[in-house]
């Protein structure tokens, strides 16, 4: 039976994963509605697997004798200057997720709560994962400084993103 405390922060995490997931939504829109049809795909995917990440917590509050909560989802921003600003946004808000997660970790900790803790786990690696794929592609806008055909072979590049595999159950 998941602690109170913990169930809250929880629910705290699923509405911030939903979250995530409208925000990549709004950075594919913005991508799409600038032919950016690579950058659009591989947020797509993203918000796909912010989807994922969502239901994996909103399961294992369940599978805990919990009750998954359903909460309003902010409005996300829907406006960058450039990809470049737009990646930078998706690292920044990645970090910020990241640091979820590790209060997360830490009040299961502390709670002595062993299973939320094995669950976590699995965050924790995919949030490494999570920032170093938009680190890669920022470090390659970097490398290209605004260049036009660069910009276009990381679009194509992006485009080939797979969709995701839905993670294990908890
Ligand atoms: Fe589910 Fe990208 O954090």
């Amino acid at each position: 039976m998941l602690k109170e405390r913990i169930q809250k922060a929880l629910n705290e995490q699923i509405q911030a994963e939903f979250y995530s997931g409208y925000l990549y939504l709004a950075m594919s829109a913005w991508s799409q509605a600038r032919n950016y049809e690579g950058f659009a795909h591989w947020m797509r995917m993203q918000a796909q697997e912010e989807l994922q990440h969502a239901m994996k917590f909103f399961d294992y509050v369940h599978a805990t004798g919990g009750q998954a909560l359903v909460r309003a989802i902010p409005q996300p921003d829907t406006e960058w200057a450039d990809p470049v600003a737009m990646f930078q946004a998706a690292l920044d808000h990645e970090r910020h997720m990241t640091q979820n997660i590790n209060n997360l970790a830490g009040l299961a900790i502390k709670e002595n709560d062993f299973a939320t803790n094995i669950t976590l786990q699995w965050f924790i690696s995919e949030q490494v994962e999570e920032e170093a794929a938009v680190e890669a592609i920022l470090g390659k806008l970097a490398m290209m400084g605004g260049n036009g055909p660069g910009l276009f072979m990381l679009d194509r590049e992006l485009a080939a993103r797979p969709a995701p595999t839905p993670p294990a159950a908890a």
